[in-house]
């Protein structure tokens, strides 16, 4: 799933999806449910691709307030090409998994950025949401569920689906739960025909 990918592709229903991977885990939990979405949407004519958070150059918000007066962020770096790339989508599929309770760094520091995207970042886009985790019990996911949701709902993106992936530590292990894998490509599949 890649830029190449998206360029080449015509036989798509012009509806575009990005994917974003808050695990440093390449073919981890995360990326693999991510994919599944991706591929959903894909079955029904999107185009999509994919970015890993952990390997882009991106910042921490300085706190600097200056997007407040001109509009945009001060620190030059990758988070400009992620913004393009999601005002350009209708969906987004943002993972994280769940890290002492919260969101790992990365997705934190991705969504702290949120705050000096320019004008039109967010406009109205469907999210869904992808949180494995290794407790067995739903519940080690509220805090994190909590502030991807009120990041989503504070730039009044529309949540349309949250899948939650207890019991998964080893990375690849959310290949044996061919239950949320089904309920992953149908989430991804529902958002396109949702939208078209
Ligand atoms: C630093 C770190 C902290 C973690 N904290 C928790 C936790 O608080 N609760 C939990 O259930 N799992 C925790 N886990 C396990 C991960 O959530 C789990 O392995 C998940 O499937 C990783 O997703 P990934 O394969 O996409 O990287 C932690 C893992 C790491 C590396």
């Amino acid at each position: 799933m890649t830029s190449e990918r998206l360029d080449t592709m015509n036989d798509s229903n012009g509806m575009r999806v990005l994917g974003i991977v808050g695990s440093p885990r390449r073919g981890g939990n995360t990326d693999i449910l991510i994919d599944e979405v991706l591929a959903g949407a894909e079955e029904v004519g999107a185009l999509v691709e994919k970015v890993f958070l952990n390997e882009v150059n991106m910042a921490f918000c300085q706190g600097c307030e200056t997007c407040q007066q001109t509009g945009e962020c001060v620190q030059q770096d990758d988070m400009q090409m992620i913004f393009h790339k999601m005002s350009q989508s209708h969906v987004l599929v943002i993972g994280s998994p769940v890290y002492y309770n919260g969101p790992t760094g990365q997705s934190k520091v991705f969504i702290d950025r949120w705050y000096g995207a320019k004008k039109g970042t967010f406009a109205g886009q469907s999210v869904i949401l992808v949180v494995p985790f290794a407790a067995a019990n739903a519940s080690v996911a509220s805090h994190t569920v909590g502030i991807l949701n009120s990041a989503v709902n504070g730039s009044k993106l529309k949540l349309f689906e949250t899948l939650i992936v207890p019991g998964v530590w080893d990375s690849g292990a959310v290949r044996k739960h061919v239950n949320i894998l089904a309920k992953g490509r149908r989430a991804g599949r529902e958002a396109i025909e949702k939208l078209g």
